[in-house]
Order: structure tokens, then C-alpha cells, then sequence
């Protein structure tokens, strides 16, 4: 049902211009030649893009999303800029259409706070990446918690806001993924975004090199 919304509200937006990011997670990020490096909620591609040029022709990017409209155009974005090394795949953040330990980078700008279960996107993040791999990412979280009658809203949570969950739940999930020392690169004051009041953040961590998971 989310997805449904998901996929009108943003492929909506696709042929626009307007902002859709909350923070500077693509810049603090430095991707260096060479890298393999994923962006979820790649929406029009403009982030995945400037990866793909940075990384190189030894590097590959891949931008994930499930919007047709957003797909489509950072596809067409891609080829009129002829940049070959990346590819844009349609994809759930829960179930990320990607192998284990592919990434040396995931970046993400304003799109986790959508995912119905967030704590199952964490895990799936860290399973993306390579040992010693990192993650900077940017997003928003509420400062209270959302009420009942909006979080499960796919209108609400489609546009950005109802979908977000406490700092404190945040870093939960993080913690409950593998990641520790989390590092707190920028962070907003609160401000009001539909009916809640939210705070935006770019955090920052790698998965361990000494990890003994499973995959
Ligand atoms: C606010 S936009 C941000 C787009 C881009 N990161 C930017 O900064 O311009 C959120 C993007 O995440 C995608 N998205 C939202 N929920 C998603 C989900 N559950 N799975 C995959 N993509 C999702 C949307 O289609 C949209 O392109």
C-alpha cells in the first residue's frame, strides 16, 4: 500500500526540479576512485551520477528505488550525460536487489524514513557492504513520536514525515545492525514538517573489519 503512494507521489515528481534532499550526505561521503558504491532512494539519479563520475571507469555505482517516474528519468539523466558506469534498479529498501559485501559506500539523502520496517533496511545495509565499508547517510527523525493516526498513513508517510521515528529509535536500529560508534556529522534544529515536528541528520559509520556475521 506505502509503496503505492510511494511510487504516484514521487513519480509525480520525477520531471521536476524541485528539492527532495535533507542534508549534505553525498558531499561528506568522497567517493574515490574505484569504489563500488550504492544510493538508496536514488530518485533522479543527480547523486548517483556525480558517484559514478568521482569513482571512475574502475568504480560502479548502483541507485536504487522503487519509483518507475524516478527511475525512468535518472536513466534518461545518465545517458545524456553518457555516463556508463552506473545503473538504476527498481528495488525495495527492505529486500535490497544487490549481493552481500558489494559496497565500499551507501549513501542515502531523505529516503529510510519511508521504509515501513526500518530496522530490516539497517540490517540489509549492513549486509550490502564490504568489511570496513561505509555508510553516510542523511535523513530525518521526529522529535516526538509520530501519532498513531499518521504513521501508518501511506499519504503522510509518502510525504516525508510520517514515516520518521524518534533519534532514540534510530540509533536502535543501528546499534541492532552491527553498527557502533555512530558518528553525528551535521544535524538541524527541529522544525515542523506536516503535522509533526522533525529534525534533520547526516550520520556516518562503517561496517567493523573484524565482524564475524554470517554473510
Ligand atoms: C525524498 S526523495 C529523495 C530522492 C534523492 N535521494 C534526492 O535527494 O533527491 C525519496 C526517494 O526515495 C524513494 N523511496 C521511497 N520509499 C522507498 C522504498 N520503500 N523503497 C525504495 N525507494 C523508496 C522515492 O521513490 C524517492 O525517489
Amino acid at each position: 500500500m506505502e509503496i503505492k503512494e510511494i511510487n504516484v507521489r514521487y513519480s509525480q515528481l520525477a520531471e521536476t526540479e524541485c528539492c527532495l534532499s535533507c542534508g549534505g550526505a553525498l558531499n561528506y561521503a568522497v567517493a574515490q576512485p574505484g569504489e563500488v558504491c550504492v544510493d538508496l532512494g536514488s530518485g533522479r539519479g543527480t547523486d548517483a551520477i556525480r558517484m559514478a563520475e568521482a569513482v571512475g571507469e574502475d568504480g560502479f555505482v548502483y541507485g536504487l528505488d522503487i519509483s518507475d517516474g524516478m527511475l525512468q528519468t535518472a536513466r534518461k539523466n545518465a545517458e545524456k550525460l553518457d555516463v556508463k558506469n552506473v545503473s538504476f534498479i527498481r528495488s525495495t529498501l527492505e529486500k535490497l536487489e544487490l549481493p552481500d559485501k558489494v559496497a565500499n559506500l551507501v549513501i542515502s539523502n531523505c529516503t529510510l524514513n519511508h521504509a515501513s520496517n526500518k530496522q530490516a533496511v539497517w540490517h540489509e545495509i549492513h549486509r550490502i557492504l564490504k568489511k570496513g565499508g561505509r555508510f553516510v547517510i542523511s535523513d530525518i527523525y521526529a522529535v516526538e513520536p509520530i501519532a498513531e493516526e499518521y504513521k501508518n498513513d501511506p499519504v503522510a508517510v509518502a510525504e516525508c514525515w510520517a514515516g520518521a521515528v524518534t533519534r532514540e529509535e534510530y540509533m536502535k536500529h543501528l546499534v541492532n545492525a552491527g553498527f557502533s560508534e555512530v558518528e553525528i556529522i551535521e544535524e538541524s534544529t527541529p522544525y515542523a514538517k506536516g503535522k509533526a515536528l522533525v529534525a534533520s541528520f547526516t550520520i556516518a559509520s562503517k561496517r567493523s573489519l573484524k565482524c564475524n556475521c554470517s554473510n
